[in-house]
């Protein structure tokens, strides 16, 4: 694993590059500062950003892996760098709400803030030209985007992190308002991959509700790169 060489880009998303390696099993993303939203129609950069999402994923994957959770992580590499399982995403935002915010209080009309009575879990799709629509159990099993078998695993995964995440943050101050999470094919099985961070989930502090995450940029709140150093601070003294 050590003389895994970096070989060609084979795909660049809006956050992150990925690479082919020599070994066909092995994929390296890199993370960059870049950042949008609304499809892209928003532009940016949030400084150090790369740094902090993939070693706040880097974190939280070791976690989850030690809770009982496969993971596509395999070892960092740098600052920016980490090696993964080269998984086959499955094309679905997958996504658990603890308390309504953002397009859930839109949709629902439901005060942000609000502590919803159970978990919830939606699904997206996964597709930019479509703008990522809400998605439900019956249209992703006609679509064949996955079959019955795998959205359970990924359904009982999603529980399962938010469990683990839940509580991890509750030790560090932070409500998790929500994340986003997506899943990948790795030998026939389904294992977590993407990024954790607070790119892709609501972080609140417990006492004042300060937003910690992304929604510093898409509403231009001010303060994106403290919020960022301020959740990855807690986290590495926890
Ligand atoms: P939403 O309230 O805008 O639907 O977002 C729900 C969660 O998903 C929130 O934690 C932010 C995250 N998210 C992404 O990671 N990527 C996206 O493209 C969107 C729209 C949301």
């Amino acid at each position: 694993m050590q003389d895994v060489q970096k070989l060609e880009q084979i795909y660049e998303g809006k956050a992150k590059k990925v690479f082919k390696t020599s070994n066909p099993d092995l994929y390296i993303v890199e993370y960059k500062d870049d950042a949008t939203a609304f499809n892209g129609i928003k532009k940016g950069t949030i400084s150090g950003k790369g740094v902090i999402n993939n070693k706040m994923s880097n974190i939280m994957f070791q976690i989850l892996e030690k809770n009982g959770i496969k993971t596509h992580f395999v070892k960092e590499l740098s600052d920016r760098e980490t090696l993964v399982k080269a998984v086959k995403i499955v094309p679905l935002e997958i996504i658990i709400r603890n308390i309504a915010a953002g397009s859930f209080s839109k949709r629902y009309g439901v005060e942000e803030g609000t502590l919803l009575k159970n978990p919830t879990l939606e699904f997206s799709l996964k597709n930019d030209e479509l703008n990522d629509p809400l998605i439900n159990n019956s249209h992703i099993m006609a679509l064949g985007v996955a079959d019955e078998n795998e959205l359970k695993q990924i359904s009982d995964m999603a529980y399962s992190v938010n469990e683990v995440m839940k509580k991890f943050f509750a030790n560090i101050g932070i409500k998790l308002v929500d994340f986003k999470i997506e899943a990948g094919r790795f030998n026939g099985e389904i294992i977590l991959a993407d990024e954790i961070s607070p790119d892709t989930c609501r972080f609140w502090d417990a006492e004042t509700n300060k937003k910690l995450d992304k929604d510093r940029f898409r509403r231009d709140l001010g303060g994106v790169e403290e919020a960022y150093q301020e959740i990855f601070a807690r986290i590495q003294n926890s």
